[in-house]
């Protein structure tokens, strides 16, 4: 998540996904809970046309830590039903990686760079499901 978060990067993110959804490349969803209507988080994949499609999530502060995001990664990978889906965490995110393994993907130990231009960040991969061949 960008910090500071602002009403521009919103509209940045706002745009990016639809480019995404009109060029078949991503779709994202926001989490609204069910019992009050409250728009709590947002979850997507992206990179469809790659073969390597990866998950990515946020859930508001005051919803954590209630198994929320795990369920909702398990939901969104049985609705997408692609043979192979990706999570790439930070090294030193934490809570997403137990997500990532809550929800059933496995650790493969590869360590990514950053692919977005400008961005040297390192993720690790998590995986469910069977490779694309290189
Ligand atoms: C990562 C994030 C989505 C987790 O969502 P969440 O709904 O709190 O996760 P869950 O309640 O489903 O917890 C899943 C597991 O992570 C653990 N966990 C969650 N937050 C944790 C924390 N702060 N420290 C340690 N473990 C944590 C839970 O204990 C649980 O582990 P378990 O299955 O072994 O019991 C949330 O912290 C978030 O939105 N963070 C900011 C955005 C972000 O980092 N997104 C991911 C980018 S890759």
């Amino acid at each position: 998540m960008p910090s500071p978060y602002s009403h521009a990067t919103y509209r940045a993110w706002l745009g990016e996904v639809r480019r995404q959804r009109d060029e078949g490349e991503g779709l994202h969803r926001l989490i609204e809970l069910e019992a009050t209507g409250e728009v709590v988080g947002a979850i997507g994949v992206q990179g469809l046309r790659t073969g390597r499609p990866d998950i990515g999530y946020w859930i508001a502060a005051p919803f954590r830590r209630r198994g929320l995001m795990t369920a909702a990664v398990r939901l969104w990978r049985e609705r997408l039903a692609l043979p192979y889906l990706e999570i790439l965490t930070h090294h030193g995110n934490l809570p997403s990686q137990r997500v990532a393994l809550a929800a059933g993907f496995i650790a493969t130990g590869e360590v990514r760079r950053d692919p977005r231009p400008g961005l040297y960040g390192e993720f690790l991969v998590f995986s469910a499901g069977e490779p694309p061949r290189r």
